[in-house]
């Protein structure tokens, strides 16, 4: 079957690097990305339309408009941004999901992909290794809105029989596009500034671990996800998934062996931090491996040369 992709929310930190993956796997003309403002900077062959996920008439439009096959539903507010915010954080990354939902119902789509965190886990999780399924008790907005919308899918799965998939991304490090409003964005923002000034005062303690992905893995597993036999997925709310943890001090001391002057230091106050205390350190992600054979493919070391490698020539 011929497949056709709306992708809402793509200008983000995921969305933007997961559309070049499946534009060149499905063809630019297949591929539809939407997101509420323009993107910075698109190619011609791209279909691009603003949307705003919360206008379900608008969005209606875009799926009899493009009759896609599968939804990728990217547009969310992340933890930093959504505790300046709860009301808004919580009305787009539920009503937004749900308006999803329900078109997804009526224009009987054939499979849908949309993204929980690390933030649905909370201080009565296990820290280390943390288990699929354990205490959840998120005291972020972001974890709270992420946990019901888990619940959410695994409903529509089961109540209407509709194949969606999810993963309970980590911290994502990529270069090319800046996250927006995260908790992790720490380990992205230390090797901008590192560059560009040698040093970073970190937002989060030297010993706060936590559980971190590279965006060639991120992008790699989703597509492995996507791509499962519907009878392989045996969770309908949301993966776990693990790539590697660190803290900042480890990080910073993997910096400093390719930038020998870089310096780190730590801010004695951020809001972050009480997120970041209430996440897992690292995460058992048995499911995926036994279920689509999962298996991340960057270490510490091979992250930190691959981001200053092309942040060298960008920032
Ligand atoms: N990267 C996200 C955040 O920090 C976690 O899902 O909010």
């Amino acid at each position: 079957m011929k497949e056709r992709i709306i992708m809402i929310g793509a200008n983000g930190q995921i969305g933007s690097e997961l559309a070049t993956a499946l534009r060149s796997r499905f063809g630019a003309e297949n591929v539809i990305t939407s997101d509420i403002r323009e993107p910075h900077a698109s190619r011609e062959d791209e279909i691009f339309e603003i949307i705003n996920v919360l206008d379900k008439s608008a969005l209606k439009r875009l799926f009899e408009k493009y009759k896609p096959t599968q939804v990728y539903l990217l547009a969310a507010m992340l933890s930093a941004t959504g505790e300046k915010y709860p009301q808004k954080a919580w009305d787009l990354n539920i009503n937004g999901l749900l308006n999803v939902l329900d078109l997804a119902l009526e224009f009987d789509i054939k499979k849908i992909f949309w993204p929980s965190s690390i933030a649905v886990f909370g201080p009565h999780s296990p820290k280390q290794n943390t288990d699929q399924y354990c205490v959840m008790d998120p005291v972020s907005i972001y974890g709270v809105s992420k946990l019901a919308g888990e619940r959410l899918c695994e409903y529509y799965h089961h109540k209407y029989d509709l194949d969606i998939r999810s993963i309970r991304y980590p911290g994502i490090i990529s270069w090319k596009t800046a996250p927006g409003g995260g908790t992790t964005d720490y380990a992205i923002d230390i090797f901008i500034e590192a560059l560009k000034h040698g040093q970073y005062a970190c937002f989060l303690s030297a010993n706060t671990a936590l559980p971190m992905l590279y965006m060639e893995d991120a992008v790699r597993g989703t597509i492995e996800l996507m791509d499962a036999p519907s009878e392989q997925i045996s969770i309908r709310s949301s993966y776990n998934l693990a790539g590697l943890s660190f803290t900042p001090a480890e990080i910073a001391e993997e910096i400093k062996k390719i930038l020998p002057n870089f310096e780190m230091s730590y801010v004695d106050y951020d809001p972050r931090q009480a997120i970041a205390d209430s996440w897992p350190a690292s995460i058992d992600d048995s499911y995926a491996r036994n279920d689509w054979s999962w298996e991340p493919k960057f270490d510490l070391a091979s992250i930190t040369e691959d981001m200053i490698a092309n942040l060298k020539t960008n920032v």
